[in-house]
């Protein structure tokens, strides 16, 4: 169910059942010339989306905007400050902890939030451990990173090997050629030039581009298949769905 298209007696009688709540979170970059900027966000969200639909679990609108800035030299990127995105995400939890909701599961599309979302997570506990004691329940928030559940690894290894990369991956995209075939058919045509992008390390912007001239890390999202991209839409709801039951029951 998603708290978008519920009323707010819906939102009231769910929260009668379930105190659980999924929030997708992404980002907005530049994929390299074959993959969207949307992809992290994209993919977060289609997986909560799925995942909450099967099981009947409520899912916040996404956040779509990242820690991001190393992506700033290629046009459509953005970013927001880690303090901006810490204030951000703190805000989204104390307003759903308001209602009632306190077991928070995060499935994340983008490595770049990782940090930052765990101060985030520890600055919503720091002010609540320096309030007055109150018997209300604890808030427990937790984020899983969608790209890095075992199945999904594994597939993306036996799919394409080393060829799959850490930046526009191709088994990101092609989770994205899955879900939006159209707009696939446009962009997945793009030459590739080397075919198996560079590897290295991540400072700003500017180093980023001189580094990684066409935004590509070590993937070859040539081999991206909107059919893989099925798979691992399946096997990430899977995965995800068991974390999340345990998560909710501890
Ligand atoms: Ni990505």
């Amino acid at each position: 169910m998603r708290l978008q298209l519920a009323t707010w007696p819906e939102v009231e009688t769910y929260l009668k059942d379930s105190t659980g709540i999924i929030i997708p979170i992404g980002s907005t970059e530049q994929h390299g010339p074959t993959g969207f900027v949307g992809t992290d966000a994209l993919t977060a969200e289609g997986i909560a989306h799925h995942l909450g639909a099967r099981h009947g679990i409520m899912v916040a609108p996404t956040i779509s905007v990242g820690m991001a800035q190393h992506h700033l030299g290629f046009p459509g990127s953005m970013t927001l400050r880690p303090s901006t995105l810490i204030a951000v995400i703190r805000d989204t939890v104390e307003s759903l902890a308001r209602h009632g909701f306190d077991r928070m599961f995060f499935i994340n599309g983008h490595g770049g939030n990782i940090a930052t979302a765990n101060a985030a997570f520890n600055e919503v506990y720091a002010e609540r451990s320096l309030a007055p004691a109150s018997n209300r329940p604890s808030v427990r928030c937790v984020m899983r990173n969608w790209f890095t559940c075992p199945g999904v690894m594994e597939l993306a290894k036996e799919l394409y090997g080393d060829a799959d990369g850490s930046h526009a991956t191709a088994s990101e995209v092609a989770l994205t050629y899955h879900l939006f075939p159209e707009d696939a058919a446009r962009v997945r045509t793009a030459p590739l030039s080397p075919e198996i992008a560079p590897n290295g390390s991540i400072f700003d912007a500017e180093d980023y581009r001189r580094s990684f001239p066409d935004g590509r890390i070590g993937s070859n999202p040539a081999l991206a298949e909107a059919e893989h991209g099925a798979r691992f839409l399946e096997i990430a709801t899977q995965e995800l769905a068991q974390q999340y039951q345990e998560f909710v029951n501890a």
